[in-house]
Order: structure tokens, then sequence, then C-alpha cells
């Protein structure tokens, strides 16, 4: 970790957010979360955004799906896992939230296909490698002014070649390039990469207006 990066988490830290018994026990178990200062944008984004209907791509033990669901009071969650134990765990973990959240045990590829809902915030945090293959399936599922957050993205700096990447990642750091390569270059995407956390994109769909780069 940087400088910078220490700088920043040790200033959020001054802020209570996030449910720290889930991030020890995530810690303890090696189940990937959100870290710190990913999920203090994240929450700020819903927060001020307060969209009606989220879909979160990769539920794990609903720790990103807890702090959503108390950025925005009145937000609806549809969450996809398709690890059983995660998905029956997420479930004690939203309890609270029982009737503002949709757990689906599934493979988030085949829900997105027949998918004929929209959605107003779009939190994609599943299977890494699958990130190009799912994206056309989210824009259809996007109402327009959606935000489309994607976590991980830069890869531990291997998705910029700050490091070599690392054996039998070669395809999925690849397949990431050509994902931001479209989010970056679509017109009806704005989109921005910032080098939080793991790396998160974070865009706003526009169907209408068809955006231009152009001012
Ligand atoms: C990084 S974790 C999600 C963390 C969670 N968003 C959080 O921060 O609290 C990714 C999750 O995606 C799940 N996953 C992997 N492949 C999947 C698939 N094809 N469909 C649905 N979920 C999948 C994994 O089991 C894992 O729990």
């Amino acid at each position: 970790m940087n400088k910078t990066t220490e700088f920043i988490n040790y200033m959020i830290s001054k802020q209570k957010f996030g449910d720290s018994k889930l991030e020890d026990y995530a810690k303890e178990h090696y189940v990937p979360i959100v870290k710190r200062d990913t999920a203090n944008l994240l929450r700020i984004l819903v927060s001020a955004t307060k969209p009606k209907k989220i879909l979160e791509i990769g539920t794990a033990i609903g720790y990103s799906g807890k702090l959503m669901l108390q950025a925005s009071e009145d937000s609806f969650l549809t969450t996809l896992e398709i690890d059983y134990d995660r998905y029956v765990f997420a479930q004690k973990t939203l309890k609270k939230f029982a009737d503002r959240v949709e757990f689906h045990l599934c493979d988030a590829g085949d829900f997105l296909l027949n998918c004929d809902e929209k959605y107003d915030f779009v939190f994609l945090d599943g299977p890494k490698a699958q990130y190009l293959s799912y994206l056309p399936s989210i824009l259809n599922v996007l109402n327009d002014g959606a935000i489309f957050v994607a976590d991980n993205v830069l890869q531990e700096g291997m998705t910029a070649g700050e490091i070599p990447t690392k054996h039998k990642l070669e395809s999925t750091i690849e397949r990431m390039h050509k994902f931001l390569d479209i989010i970056c270059k679509s017109k009806e995407l704005q989109t921005t990469i910032l080098p939080i956390g793991d790396g998160l994109s974070i865009s706003i769909f526009k169907s209408s207006e068809k955006l231009t780069n152009k001012n």
C-alpha cells in the first residue's frame, strides 16, 4: 500500500461505516469483500443517488449489500450469488432488511440473460473473467440515468501493467482491458476509473441522449 492510500485509509477510518464483525469474518474465512475505501465510495454513491432498484452481482456474505441498503432507506436490492453457503450467510446478514432485498442463488450470467427488469444502480463484483461477457446484458438492464459501478477493474495493478500479470490470469486481464475499453468508448456511458481499492469504474448510463465525448 502506498503512502497516499495509507493516508486516505487513515482519514476515512475516522468515519463509522461498514460492519466490522463481517469484515473480521471475511478476513478469517478468506471471503473477498470490497476494501474499506471502496466501501466508503459505494455508500456515498448510493446515498447521493438514492436508486430505487439496485442490482448487485456477487453477494458474498452481504457486506456491500448491507452498506448500500443502509445508505438509502428506500432502495430495493436484488443480489446474485452462486455459492450456496454465502447465499445463506448473506440472508442472515441482511435479515433486518428482508423486505427490501431479494436473493438469487444463481449464475449471474444466466440471470442477466433472462432478466427483463431495469435497475437504477448496478454494482458488478462477481467473477472478474466474466465482466466483458456480462457487459451487453448489463447495458440492457440499466434505466436511463443509472449508475454502473464495477469493482476490481485494476486487478492489483496488472490491468495497467504496473505489475506483471500473474500466471493463468492473462486471459482475465486481457478481457478486463476490453471491458474498460468498451465502457470508456461507449456513447451511452460516461465513465471514470478510480485507483481506489482494487480499482473501481463508475459509469452513468444515458440511453436516450446518446452522449458523445465532445462538449
Ligand atoms: C468479491 S465477492 C463479492 C463481495 C461482495 N460484493 C462484498 O463486497 O461484500 C464475489 C462473489 O461473486 C460470487 N460469484 C462468482 N461467480 C459467480 C457467478 N457466476 N454468479 C454469481 N455469483 C458469482 C462469488 O462466489 C463471490 O462470493
